[in-house]
């Protein structure tokens, strides 16, 4: 197989990488307290090792009393954790690897599994983090102001510590997403409404603050997903006309690039067309999109929750897509988990060495 097209170089405004591959952002909960440890630097090190173009950090929580369900989840504020987080970019960018955080705020969650809980009721659009389910509090318009107030701090902190770029997070049904979702929106103020280009107010507000933030020649990406994990099939935009609409004005509020999860690359977004949701947002946007979506793997990463394995499987449908042009990067998640050096293995065409994933590798940060 030839997989040269995912070793071309990559540049976008700051961003410089040596391949199209990238770390997907995967939650670890190994930050003790929200603050990132030596451990978790050498984690994003051994990938960097490894040859991933660019890494994409776990999600981590901007300052809202509420922003995380989980203890251990790492803290993008605070002398602390920043400090962890300054020295896991310089282990990246020593090991010749370039990274972005995730930021990332949960919105109205369910309670973790470990009985922790932020001091203050989870806060969302409406209360709600799926139809019916209310386990917080209706976020007040100064609430909401704060909210993107903090996205805009973390953002400034990313650039000011030397990441490569920001990802903030609008997907899988979190805060962003969930005043996206008609199914969590329920606002009758400015932030709510009945077509998902006035639902997303919130969204174009926290990019337009970073963009203000970081400036003109810093890379912002966003993830999007239309799926949630309490509704798999859903979709928010149903047509390539409602997706223009949705993430047009995005990119004109300053989006470089869009990172369009999906659980199986290479699904169709819509009817009458062979393209994923990261080659829609390609065409109608015009601008650089990542796909992810078990790419190299036979199972998809809800699986992964549920305990399932995954073998690898062939690159050759990411490939023809890749140079076809649908996409210009490609994210990789668990593979990762259980093998640093998955990108180089790829690259020296060592198939055989491919480890697949399998649920051990999310009790633990496998290093070597
Ligand atoms: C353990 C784990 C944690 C994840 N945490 C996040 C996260 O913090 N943010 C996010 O956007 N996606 C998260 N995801 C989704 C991944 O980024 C990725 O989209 C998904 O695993 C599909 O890619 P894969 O099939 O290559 O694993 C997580 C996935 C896994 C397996």
């Amino acid at each position: 197989m030839n997989t040269n097209s995912l070793f071309s170089p990559f540049q976008l405004k700051s961003l410089n990488i040596k391949n199209r591959l990238v770390m997907a952002p995967m939650t670890r909960s190994f930050s003790p307290d929200g603050v990132p440890t030596p451990e978790v630097a050498a984690y994003y090190r051994k990938r960097a090792e490894g040859e991933v173009g660019l890494i994409l950090s776990e999600g981590t929580v901007i300052d809202r009393p509420s922003s995380s369900n989980d203890k251990d989840v790492p803290h993008f504020y605070g002398n602390q954790a920043l400090a962890g987080w300054q020295n896991v970019i310089n282990n990246v960018h020593s090991a010749g690897g370039a990274m972005g955080p995730q930021i990332w705020h949960m919105g109205i969650m369910d309670n973790h599994a470990s009985g922790w809980t932020p001091a203050e009721p989870f806060e969302g659009p409406s209360g709600t983090n799926r139809p019916d389910n209310n386990n917080g509090k209706t976020m007040t318009e100064s609430d909401i102001a704060d909210t993107i107030a903090a996205f805009g701090r973390a953002a400034a902190d990313a650039k000011r510590l030397g990441f490569d770029c920001v990802e903030i997070h609008g997907a899988h049904g979190y805060l962003i997403d969930q005043f996206f979702w008609e199914g969590t929106n329920e606002r009758t103020d400015i932030y709510g409404g009945k077509n998902l280009p006035e639902r997303s107010r919130f969204a174009l507000e926290v990019i337009k603050e970073v963009r203000k933030q970081v400036g003109d020649d810093f890379a912002v990406i966003i993830r999007l997903s239309q799926f949630k994990p309490s509704a798999y099939d859903t979709k928010i935009a149903h047509t390539p006309q409602e997706l223009e609409a949705w993430i047009n004005p995005m990119a004109e509020a300053g989006i470089d690039i869009f990172h369009c999860s999906q659980r199986r690359f290479w699904e169709p977004e819509f009817e009458g067309s062979d393209l994923n949701f990261a080659g829609w947002a390609k065409k109608v946007s015009g601008k650089a999109t990542i796909t992810v979506g078990s790419v190299g793997l036979s199972g998809d990463f809800f699986g992964a929750f549920a305990g399932e394995s995954s073998q690898p499987s062939s690159l050759d449908e990411l490939v023809r897509r890749m140079d076809r042009g649908d996409f210009d990067l490609v994210a990789v998640g668990r593979p990762l988990l259980s093998d640093p050096f998955w990108v180089q293995k790829i690259r020296e065409q060592r198939t055989n060495e491919l480890k697949g994933f399998s649920k051990e590798a999310l009790a633990q940060l496998i290093i070597d």
